[in-house]
């Protein structure tokens, strides 16, 4: 694991091939969601953190931590936005705490779990688990040579080809906005990402850990169908708590999975 003096910018990058071949200790998963989160707190027995240093003083950000077999896992949730009690959703917030736990707690892996829209066109069924393969925005149009694939911001997950078959995931591209509902022209760079998942936070967070070259995995459960009949938002609260209770049993397979492996592994 890397230790704290370790993890400036320039320094990481050199600590790659080391973190590759010995076993993960140290993951921080990031949910946007308090319904998304709480199933794995109570799963993992996870305890709120009491350390107020950990994150500036003021702000809502939650960390849940504990140990898990061999693993010790941190649990980071945005928390409730300040003035209105709602959470904490979308690419802002998600940023910002990918960014103050990496600081705070130098993490091996990301893993960014959460709910996602599907699309039926692609194969995606309520219910179903995508462990998205690649990450870009929907919605961040700059029409200007370069400045366009800078907002766009593909990148590849971290490569995970046991993982992806011993626990039979389905994989898919996501792309990432900071909207529920979708515009026509979201849908027409969605359609350009390739992306069979849409979610409000995985592009961010793949951004901030490529920064410091932490390897991020995104672990999504479809709460609705994008190119269904129903309106997104009713659809999406209506399948919320069902849903998550898939989400709870995948990503416990996944840290199962991870448990004892170096990163070269999964
Ligand atoms: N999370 C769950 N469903 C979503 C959707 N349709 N778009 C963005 N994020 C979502």
């Amino acid at each position: 694991m890397a230790q704290p003096e370790d993890i400036g910018a320039e320094t990481v990058k050199e600590l790659a091939p080391e973190r590759s071949v010995s076993p993960i200790s140290n993951i921080v998963i990031i949910i946007a969601m308090q319904t998304e989160a709480i199933p794995l707190i109570n799963r993992f027995k996870l305890s709120e953190d009491t350390d107020q240093s950990l994150f500036p003083k003021g702000v809502p950000w939650v960390r849940y931590h504990g140990t898990y077999k061999d693993l010790h896992i941190n649990l980071i949730w945005p928390g409730k936005d300040l003035a209105l009690g709602v959470d904490s959703v979308g690419t802002v917030s998600a940023s910002l705490i990918t960014y103050a736990s990496i600081q705070a707690l130098k993490p091996d892996l990301i893993i960014n779990a959460g709910t996602a829209g599907g699309f039926r066109a692609k194969g995606a069924c309520v219910g179903d688990i995508y462990l998205a393969s690649d990450v870009a925005f929907h919605d961040r149009r700059i029409p200007i040579p370069v400045f366009d694939t800078y907002g766009i911001g593909a990148r590849r997950t971290c490569f995970t080809p046991n993982l992806i078959k011993e626990l039979n995931l389905k994989v898919g591209k996501l792309s990432t906005g900071d909207s529920l509902d979708m515009t026509p022209q979201d849908e027409a760079a969605i359609l350009a990402n390739d992306a069979t998942v849409k979610d409000m936070e995985g592009a961010a967070i793949a951004y901030v850990a490529d920064l410091f070259s932490i390897p991020a995995i995104f672990v999504k459960a479809v709460t609705d169908i994008i190119d269904g009949e129903k309106p997104t938002a009713e659809e999406f609260i209506q399948n919320l708590v069902a849903v998550t209770e898939a989400l709870d049993q995948a990503v416990t397979q996944v840290i199962d999975f991870i448990s004892a492996k170096c990163l070269s592994h999964l």
